[in-house]
């Protein structure tokens, strides 16, 4: 019998359950604390996992009275949100997201693993891979924006970065694919609220990045809070016990979102907790996380034969063998023993000041205002988010301390230190006072150029964040106003940093100011990493992962739409249009600018007739005309014209990057398996239907500025 099999026979009801349970050790609590003190019921052998804790200490303590104080002596498993980064935050997911480099989006994860595994957690509740389409929802913030097949890239580095080569390993954390599946299209973006989409929708935009985490060998998997269609995701057993165990074959660890158990009584699908652990155990949750309804409802629901022992067995087998993949059984304290030197800590300040630089966007940049011109002596550096080195690291800050964040104001100072570098808040981000305002505008006066540092706070997204008005908040629109009308008046330019985890929709803003800079929220080195793009160190590549919108009416607005039978046409009334504002959003998918001018051309593609099992090779060549060097990046997309269900006006199959010098050219080579040219018949089953597929390649999802060839589909 082995290790795990042993102990299951050993084990009182009591104890099983306490391995299906998680709660929080009370550090960094989001949402009420439900289940009270832990230490006794790990004593006791009735707790067997913690979420939010911090530190070696603390961590081994608690395991050493799992370990050495409980009859069985079985390890804690411990966990927290290590979403970007740990004590070293990188930039939000989305923001790392808009660098579009798989392989940093695995460094940072690697990193931060390393990094919390050091300060002895084992598990992560990352990667978020909601899609979300609707910059009202908060936490798109957390995830991949508004596209699965980026979401697939995504959920395959991150996963790769948190787990390493081997669970096993002390430097790795175990995965969560989260919240699964369908949260971001939550009705008119308010959070948690119910879900509806289509079975097509579900199947070709939201399942995705989730098939990819369980390819890559994610060990735990958790469902959201909301409901989908009617059936909240804690209890959907076609899709936990269907999709995801049977038909992807995921044998790892379900753990339920924060008291989500609970919640199904006010989802009004359980009233009281002996049916909502009963509905959440035939689910194939293995894990409680903080609403104590397994260890209060199961003894009940066992009792009255509505959960059998065999369906609790399997749940801990599940979490004991997680617990042993990641080395638990074998060594407890094995994270959190060995400290990390300060040659590893140092490196990865200049890893996140890296990917935190690549991560920004430069939506605007009219009259080459940026980069800021070499020599200049005064600088005015304003707006409530200029000196705000606690907002830098953008919401789930994990451990990081965020007094250690460089803030804009720091950042700049570091660059330019034979630079005057004038500063006043002006504004605070959320407030009715204007006081203020009027002298940080005369700064402008003094000033050889103008950076406006504005945005949202770093808590008005994330969880519980959805905002209906995507303006700037407060009074921060009367400032930057009044200092853009002052600038002008004095004929000097001026360059906005804009910190938010969605796009704002601010088009007044993008009208008048010079340059515009989304800076997301980058994490530790943010203020260096600004000052590295604003000052020509490092030119912009970031490319946004999401549809800048003109207006929050048109949300959502994305570059997947399907077709209508009556596509827009300014000429034609009965058309699909607004009255007041053109279709498209104010930047698209891909948007992003840099220090270099690039042009594309000859784009070709071989071979032109496909089989399903052929791969299709693209080329485009790229030149730089501008004068500095720049790294652009390319997308490519397809469409299939003809089919037996609409297909997407565009799908994304892939990017690439090349770095050019002024005046050279390069060429990006990409590659598409025809196998991703399937789609989901009327039958809802693949196919692979011959015909035409059009391929676009170009530098964002702007239809205007793609290049545009060919392939037929051959059977
Ligand atoms: C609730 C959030 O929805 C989830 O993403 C997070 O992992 C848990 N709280 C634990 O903090």
């Amino acid at each position: 019998m082995s290790r795990i099999e042993k102990l299951i026979a050993a084990m009182t009801l009591a104890e099983k359950l306490g391995q299906l349970t998680m709660t929080a050790s009370g550090y960094a609590v989001t949402g009420p604390v439900i289940a009270g003190d832990s230490t006794e019921s790990i004593k006791d052998g009735t707790l067997g996992n913690l979420l939010n804790m911090v530190g070696a200490d603390h961590v081994h303590e608690m395991q050493r009275l799992a370990v050495e104080g409980s009859r069985l002596g079985i390890p804690l498993l411990i966990g927290l949100d290590i979403i970007h980064g740990h004590r070293t935050l990188f930039p939000v997911p989305l923001a790392e997201v808009a660098s579009f480099d798989p392989e940093a989006w695995a460094v940072t994860a690697r990193e931060a693993a390393m990094e919390a595994a050091a300060d002895g957690l084992a598990m992560t509740f990352a990667p978020m891979l909601d899609v979300s389409r609707d910059p009202r929802w908060g936490r798109g913030v957390e995830g991949p924006g508004e596209d699965p097949w980026l979401g697939m890239r995504l959920a395959e580095a991150k996963v790769r970065g948190f787990q390493g080569a081997s669970l096993n390993s002390p430097d790795t954390l175990a995965a969560c694919a989260k919240h699964f599946c369908a949260y971001g299209p939550v009705t008119a973006g308010r959070e948690y609220a119910a879900v509806d989409v289509s079975e097509r929708t579900l199947h070709e935009v939201h399942l995705p990045p989730f098939a990819a985490a369980i390819a890559s060998g994610v060990a735990a998997v958790m469902p959201s809070f909301t409901d989908l269609c009617g059936i909240p995701m804690t209890v959907h057993v076609r899709l936990l016990r269907g999709w995801l165990r049977e038909k992807h074959g995921f044998d790892g660890v379900i753990v339920s979102d924060y008291n989500a158990i609970g919640e199904l009584i006010n989802h009004g699908v359980a009233a009281d907790l002996v049916e909502a652990a009963t509905l959440a155990m035939k689910a194939g949750v293995d894990i409680d996380m903080m609403a104590d309804a397994y260890r209060r409802g199961l003894p009940t629901a066992v009792e009255r034969g509505l959960v059998t022992m065999a369906e609790i067995d399997a749940a801990v087998r599940r979490v004991l063998t997680l617990k042993e993949r990641l080395g638990l059984f074998d060594d407890p304290y094995r994270r959190g023993t060995t400290p990390e030197t300060p040659a590893a800590i140092t490196n990865r300040r200049r890893i996140a000041r890296d990917v935190a630089a690549r991560s920004i966007v430069m939506l605007k940049n009219d009259g080459e205002a940026l980069p800021l011109p070499a020599g200049l002596r005064t600088i005015a550096v304003t707006g409530p988010l200029a000196n705000a080195p606690a907002e830098m690291g953008g919401p789930w800050g994990a451990a990081g301390n965020t007094q250690e964040h460089v803030s804009v104001l720091a950042g700049l100072r570091n660059a330019l230190p034979n630079c005057d570098i004038l500063h006043a808040a002006g504004v605070a981000t959320e407030s009715t006072e204007t006081a203020e305002i009027q002298p940080a505008v005369e700064l402008c006066d003094r000033a050889e150029a103008v950076v406006l540092c504005v945005g949202e706070a770093a808590n008005m997204s994330g969880e519980a964040a959805s905002r209906a008005g995507l303006d700037l908040p407060g009074q921060q629109r009367i400032f930057v106003e009044a200092a853009l009308a002052r600038a002008k008046e004095l004929g000097k330019k001026v360059v906005v940093v804009l910190f938010c985890g969605r796009p704002l929709v601010v088009p007044w803003l993008f009208d008048k100011a010079d340059a515009v800079l989304a800076a997301w929220f980058l994490g530790s080195e943010a203020g260096n990493a600004i000052a590295d793009v604003l000052t020509g160190r490092v030119s912009p590549g970031g490319r946004t992962p999401i549809a800048w919108p003109r207006a929050v009416g048109q949300i959502p607005v994305f570059f997947g739409e399907r077709p209508s039978g009556r596509p827009a046409n300014p000429t034609d009334h009965f058309t699909s249009k607004y009255l007041d504002i053109p279709n498209d959003p104010l930047f698209p998918f891909g948007h992003g600018l840099t220090y270099g001018r690039f042009t594309l051309s000859n784009l070709r593609v071989s071979p032109d007739r496909v089989t399903e099992r052929e791969t299709i090779e693209v080329h485009v060549d790229v030149k730089n005309e501008g004068t500095r060097a720049a790294q652009e990046t390319v997308f490519l997309f397809t469409h299939d014209r003809v089919a037996s269900v609409t297909r997407p006006l565009l799908e994304l199959r892939g990017f690439g990057k090349i770095t050019l010098k002024p005046g050279d050219t390069g060429t990006v080579h990409l590659r598409v398996h025809a196998t991703e040219l399937r789609f989901l018949g009327v039958e809802m089953t693949p196919v692979f239907e011959p015909g035409e597929v059009e391929i676009f390649v170009g530098p964002s999802a702007d239809r205007t500025r793609l290049l545009k060839t060919s392939v037929q589909l051959v059977g």
